[in-house]
């Protein structure tokens, strides 16, 4: 069974406490929260503070998806507000396993993401020390955009690695997934599907939930 993780990205932000209860009624795993800051991403999003806020609503895990710069200077604030897993891409710090280390420090999940350009061996060196690899299948920044599908091969190839070293990481995939290719995303690896426009621009946003995870 995929786990699922609805990104509030595409939620209706002046209602985000009703958009959270509206997934958790369908039993999803997380809820994915993009940070964007403007600088690594052409995007501001939300910060710690809004967080906070929606850590009082619901007990769901959050899965907190930094696309910013300089993301060690702010892994204390998102840790405190009540992230379960902190994702940090690689292509942001110039100093990934001492920021990995970092988030470790305040007893979270850790997450490292990769761009659809930044190859594997970017990160062999650094995959013992996280819980789970993020593949983005869009260029990080928006929601709605389509799958890449080079992703695939990258996902097939990231779990033959985890097999192969016997490691505990899971494998996210975060950028246009939708009901019709989510199987062969999980097929070529996928263990937790982040899905944003297709959960929440859907007029039956529980179907949509309950389809992906059903998906083995
Ligand atoms: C994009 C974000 C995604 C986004 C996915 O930069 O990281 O989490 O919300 O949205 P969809 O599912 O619409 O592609
Ligand atoms: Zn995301």
């Amino acid at each position: 069974m995929a786990k699922v993780a609805p990104s509030i990205l595409s939620a209706d932000f002046a209602n985000l406490e009703k958009e959270v209860k509206k997934v958790e009624a369908f039993g999803v795993d997380f809820i994915h929260i993009d940070v964007m800051d403007g600088h690594f991403v052409p995007n501001i999003t939300m910060g710690p503070c809004v967080i906070e806020s929606l850590r009082k609503v619901t007990s769901i895990p959050f899965d907190v998806h930094l696309m910013i710069e300089k993301p060690e200077k702010y892994i204390k604030d998102f840790a405190s507000v009540g992230a379960d897993l902190i994702t940090i891409h690689c292509e942001a710090t110039c100093h990934i396993h001492r920021a990995l280390q970092e988030v470790k420090k305040y007893g979270v999940k850790v997450g490292v993401a990769l761009n659809p350009a930044t190859p594997l061996c970017f990160i062999e060196n650094i995959l013992e020390e996280v819980d789970l690899v993020l593949i983005m299948s869009v260029n990080p920044g928006f929601g709605g955009q389509n799958f890449i599908r080079s992703s695939l091969k990258k996902i097939s190839s990231l779990k033959k690695i985890i097999l192969e070293n016997n490691y505990n990481i899971k494998i996210e995939v975060d950028g246009g997934i939708n009901e019709n290719n989510a199987v062969e995303i999980v097929k070529a690896g996928a263990d937790i599907l982040v899905a944003g426009s297709a959960i929440y621009k859907s007029e039956n946003p529980g179907d949509i939930i309950k389809k992906l995870k059903m998906i083995n």
